[in-house]
């Protein structure tokens, strides 16, 4: 089944790179104009590289967790770009902590992006989705919001997770009836830079041990399920977290 998104327009989060940049990729190149947004201004140079091979692209830098920000960054699209069909809520952050050592702030940064984030730019987007009848969020989730956690030491991760299945779940029924559905992909272990790094080739083999399929999830997994569910031919998927992680743990 080939997935043509023609004619649609899609902004990601977090696209500088990793996960977002892989689904900004494989959005453009089903056909959809994609706005790759950042906190990071890096993210002009990936949105011209695309565009070299071919992509329709252009870019706006964007801080999820600033309402200035977003409302600035949506009102930008809107004027040169055109209305935004797609979101795709990729932009998070993880900083590991023992409970009783984390500060407030660092608590308070961690729900700013992995949740105010999502809710503030589906704010944003969704008055011109609703008036369309037509749209589609995407939103990322991780394992760490459903299963027990592999460490333990990252409490505002996976509460800011956790949020975000609130957020999502509530979203599906309450724009439903526009046509609208929202959704949630949860990762596993990625296959990234950030992980080689992490751990000793070891500790990467006992890990992937733990996998039934026997291999990490790349990001070009997620990527194929987030231009799936950005598609017409999922109109009957809402509400859902979807796991992507090779068997590390399903419900
Ligand atoms: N990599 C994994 O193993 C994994 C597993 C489960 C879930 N996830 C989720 O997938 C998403 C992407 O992860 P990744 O591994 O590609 O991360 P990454 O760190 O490689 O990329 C994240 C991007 O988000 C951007 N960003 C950070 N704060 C931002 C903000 N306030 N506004 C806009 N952009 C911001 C960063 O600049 C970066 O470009 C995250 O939501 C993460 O929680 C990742």
């Amino acid at each position: 089944m080939n997935i043509d998104l023609t004619g649609r327009i899609a902004l990601v989060t977090g696209a500088a790179q990793g996960i977002g940049l892989e689904i900004a990729t494989q959005l453009a190149a089903a056909g959809a104009h994609t706005v790759l947004s950042d906190i990071n201004p890096a993210v002009a140079e990936q949105a011209a590289q695309l565009a070299e091979r071919g992509g329709s692209t252009s870019w706006v830098q964007l801080d999820t967790a600033s309402e200035e920000s977003v409302a600035a960054a949506v009102e930008q699209i809107g004027a040169n770009v055109g209305a935004l069909g797609i979101l795709i809520n990729n932009a998070g952050i993880s900083t590991p902590r023992a409970t009783l050592e984390t500060s407030l702030a660092q608590w308070q940064r961690v729900l700013d992006v992995n949740l105010t984030g999502p809710f503030l730019v589906s704010r944003a987007v969704l008055p011109g989705m609703r008036d369309a009848g037509w749209g589609r969020i995407v939103n990322m989730s991780s394992f760490n919001a459903k299963s027990s956690p592999v460490n333990g030491d990252n409490a505002s991760y996976a509460a800011s997770k956790a949020g975000l299945t609130g957020l999502i779940h509530n979203l599906a029924v309450e724009f439903g009836p526009h046509q609208i559905t929202v959704n949630g992909i949860a990762p596993g272990i990625v296959d990234t830079a950030l992980l080689r790094g992490a751990h000793s080739p070891e500790r990467l083999e006992q890990l992937k041990s733990r996998l039934p399929v026997g291999r990490f999830t790349t990001t070009a997994d997620i990527a194929a399920l987030a231009v799936f569910l950005s598609s017409d031919v999922a109109q009957s998927i809402t509400g859902e977290i979807i796991n992507v992680n090779g068997g590390l743990y399903f419900d």
